[in-house]
């Protein structure tokens, strides 16, 4: 294949480099279009076609259900490794030693305490806040409290900044939930893992000794694996174009929570489940639910199915699935919402409708049940999403900074008036 792409406008013939991935992905690299045909920009609403960066950091084949972080495949990584590995992963490239992974561990541990005024600004939430608001207004407002935490421009600043917020995030989601449920907030231990760390801080009650089970620990280290990172998705393309405008970390990760909020993005796991309720409540009735997807009129979507870049199955579904009856059944759970989802999937993997449109279960489709199963409250399980993707988030704000990416600043194709002499208002 040639190396070079021609546009052809009118008489004149452009030629552009066209780039190639370490994966034999081909991009055609437009960086001089504007000015070389003397102001013609490209359109593509929702990015369909765009790729806003060149990246290390995860590779995603759509086509095939291929998902890795770092070369590493999720099926591995969530079998083998563990959350906090994950994280070193992403964020610096590399699986680390032993040793790397203590030393970032004790970095974050020293910087997990949370100024104690943040209490104040909880307080000030209405009790039935949705705790990705509240999330995303306590991310926002650590910088107010951690002023340097702007400071990014050396390896060191950008350092002291991820293990700042990867240590005080965990603190401000458990804090967050636990103050819905009216319970006392707390820090956890310093002696157990990241994953059991969050455990205790979210669900220890004040008046019993906490104790880990396995069985929990392991599928939430599993689900944050799972959730890690998915390269450029709405919310990450957010926190790269924030942190684009050398704004801070956490400025930059308060906008991807805000991002990640939406029921079309991370607000579905919390949209499945609240659907799949509905569906049992109305009697089970999944054909019903099947036909008001499919009817156009209708803005119902079936919430869970369906991916910009996956046209096969969602590997990370994939794995969710089998995790969620493993859980249930070391659990001893029984929940009928499981078998409605079963139900939906074989169905809409059988109708016209969605075969030929290729969507498929993606990974929001049975993580809702595991975290009910668990315990979580369903306005917590994007809440448990944006803590799986905070590894993602920073690795790909500190690639976009480390490579000196530009601002991020698309261009339009304007289409409102054209010029018209200003009207004084009595004259309108
Ligand atoms: N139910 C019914 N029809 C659907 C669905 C669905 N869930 N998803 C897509 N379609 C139809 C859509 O109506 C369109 O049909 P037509 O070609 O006849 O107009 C076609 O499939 C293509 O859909 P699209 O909206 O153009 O596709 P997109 O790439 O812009 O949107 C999506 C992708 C994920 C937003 C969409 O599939 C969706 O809304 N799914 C439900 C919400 C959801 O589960 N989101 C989680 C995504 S995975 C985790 C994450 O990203 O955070």
């Amino acid at each position: 294949m040639s190396d070079i792409a021609k546009l052809q406008i009118g008489e004149n013939t452009y030629e552009f480099p066209l780039i190639q991935g370490t994966e034999k992905e081909t991009a055609i690299d437009i960086a001089s279009l504007r000015g070389a045909t003397g102001g013609v920009v490209t359109i593509d609403p929702g990015f369909k076609n765009t790729g806003s960066c060149q990246s290390a950091i995860t590779f995603l084949d759509g086509e095939k259900g291929i998902l890795r972080y770092r070369g590493y495949s999720i099926e591995e990584l969530a079998e083998k490794a563990d959350f906090l590995e994950v994280a070193y992963l992403l964020i610096f490239g590399e699986l680390p030693t032993k040793e790397q992974l203590d030393k970032f561990y004790n970095d974050i541990l020293d910087n997990a305490i949370v100024d104690d005024d943040i209490k104040k600004i909880i307080d000030a939430f209405p009790k039935n806040a949705h705790p990705m608001g509240v999330l995303s207004s306590l991310t926002s407002a650590l910088t107010a409290f951690n002023p340097s935490s702007v400071n990014v421009d050396s390896e060191e600043d950008m350092y002291n900044a991820i293990v700042k917020i990867m240590g005080k995030f965990p603190v401000l989601v458990a804090w967050t939930m636990r103050k819905q449920k009216g319970l006392p907030l707390h820090y956890g231990s310093r002696k157990l893992g990241y994953v059991e760390n969050i455990m205790k801080m979210m669900f220890e009650k004040p008046n019993e000794e906490y104790e880990i089970n396995p069985i929990i620990k392991d599928a939430i280290d599993k689900l944050l694996i799972l959730h890690a990172d998915h390269e450029q998705n709405c919310s990450t393309s957010t926190v790269r174009v924030v942190g684009s405008s050398h704004a801070g970390l956490f400025a930059s990760l308060s906008a991807g929570i805000s991002a990640l909020w939406g029921p079309l993005h991370g607000g579905a796991n919390q949209a499945v489940l609240e659907m799949l309720e509905a569906i049992k409540e109305d009697g089970g009735d999944t054909k019903k639910y099947m036909g008001k997807a499919k009817d156009k009129e209708d803005p119902f979507r079936l919430m869970g199915f369906g991916h910009r870049v996956y046209k096969n199955f969602d590997p990370r579904a994939k794995i969710i699935k089998v995790a969620a009856d493993e859980v249930l059944d070391d659990l001893g759970i029984q929940d009928p919402i499981l078998d409605i989802a079963k139900g939906l999937e074989q169905e809409a993997l059988n109708d016209e409708y969605f075969v030929k449109r290729k969507l498929y279960p993606n990974v929001d489709f049975y993580s809702g049940i595991i975290y009910r199963a668990l315990g979580i409250p369903v306005e917590m399980f994007t809440v448990m999403f944006a803590l799986g993707r905070l590894p993602g988030w920073i690795s790909q704000w500190r690639e976009m900074r480390l490579r000196k990416e530009p601002i991020g600043r698309p261009r339009q194709v304007y289409t409102g008036e054209n010029y018209r002499p200003f009207v004084k208002i009595n004259k309108r």
